[in-house]
């Protein structure tokens, strides 16, 4: 099967926007910076990546007869949050398990940004102690069985919709749509930069680009920045989905480990907990572009792609196309670290 085989309910506008981020291009004096914005991508409570994954989730959710979404993640999970969104305009119910996956000592953390987003749209919102795990939980398998017992058609979303058949899909398609969007650009990315935590953005874009290099297509590196902290479990998941999703729509050939890459030094020691290059990557894309990332996932993964850029890893000839994968409501729990105005470079 191709991917235009796999049915696809579609929740976003259409191809998310790229744009060059120029002033941060020559403030490092490298490579050519651009991003693809899943922040901007529907109009589904403030998008992201997640919208994306489940525009192929969707279709099996439908026709199995599911009324209700059940997922999982951590109290300020952008993932949750997206799923609360979908729920409400599918006109379906929501359960969340909102797991402590971050200990984090704001005493609004479990009532601002994400949650609060998710308890407007309506979804049950299920609070659990638990810390910050990818795996399957029984806490997700016991809201499923609730929603049986109160007679409801539960559909099980694992946390980010990645360890699921159809995780890989949407950033598969995202491949695609990233090389449509080149030829109408005239600009080729030789190098993506992308966060990765529970790993099937990253997996779908490696299996697409695969499947678009196996037609003839020129090759490029699909770099991914650990976030997670817990860097083995990460790659293993990115591999195994990758595999998965290559298979499915199709590759023709197995992928190799090279293509396989999960890079650690930007996550600090803890998933959620920023470290100063997430902060100065923060502060220094909002001050230089305008652009808004979050201390969980993007500002890891720009900080990342800073290091990278400034010590030409990425070559300075190079376009480079950052994933802005959405994830600023989180940003509200986190307000102690912004009370001032910090200039950088001053
Ligand atoms: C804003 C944001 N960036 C990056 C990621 C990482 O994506 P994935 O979990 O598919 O690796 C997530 C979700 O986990 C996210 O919400």
């Amino acid at each position: 099967m191709s991917i235009a085989d796999f049915p696809r309910h579609l929740l976003t506008f259409g191809p998310s926007p790229i744009h060059p981020l120029d002033r941060l291009s020559s403030h490092l004096g490298g490579a050519r910076i651009w991003a693809k914005r899943e922040d901007c991508n529907c109009g589904l409570a403030f998008g992201g990546n997640k919208v994306r994954k489940l525009e192929y989730l969707v279709p099996e959710a439908i026709a199995q007869g599911a009324d209700t979404l059940v997922s999982i993640g951590g109290y300020q999970s952008n993932h949750t949050r997206q799923v609360a969104a979908v729920a409400a305009h599918l006109g379906m119910k929501c359960v969340l398990v909102q797991e402590k996956w971050v200990d984090w000592p704001d005493s609004v953390n479990d009532r601002v940004g994400n949650i609060m987003l998710s308890r407007i749209m309506g979804a049950e919102v299920r609070l659990d102690d638990a810390g910050f795990d990818i795996g399957f939980r029984d806490s997700w398998k016991q809201a499923i069985a609730d929603v049986q017992e109160r007679g409801g058609t539960p559909y099980a979303i694992p946390a980010g919709a990645s360890d699921h058949p159809l995780g890989g899909m949407g950033f598969a398609n995202w491949a695609y749509e990233v090389a449509q969007q080149e030829e109408e650009l005239g600009v080729f990315f030789d190098t993506i930069v992308v966060c990765t935590v529970t790993g099937s953005t990253h997996a779908g874009m490696i299996a697409g680009f695969a499947a678009l290099e196996a037609a003839g297509g020129r090759p490029r590196r699909v770099v991914g920045i650990d976030a997670s902290a817990t860097l083995d479990k990460t790659r293993d998941q990115v591999a195994r989905i990758a595999r998965r999703t290559a298979e499915l729509i199709d590759v023709g050939r197995d992928l190799r480990d090279d293509e396989i890459t999960v890079l650690e030094g930007w996550a600090g020691d803890l998933y959620g907990i920023p470290v100063q290059s997430t902060l100065d990557a923060i502060r220094l894309t909002g001050q230089l572009e305008g652009v808004i990332i979050d201390p969980v996932y993007e500002g890891k993964s720009m900080a990342g792609l800073i290091d990278l850029v400034s010590q030409r890893e990425i070559p300075a000839d190079s376009n480079v196309l950052y994933a802005h994968l959405g994830g600023q409501p989180a940003l509200n729990a986190y307000s102690a670290l912004f009370s001032a105005t910090r200039r950088v470079g001053e």
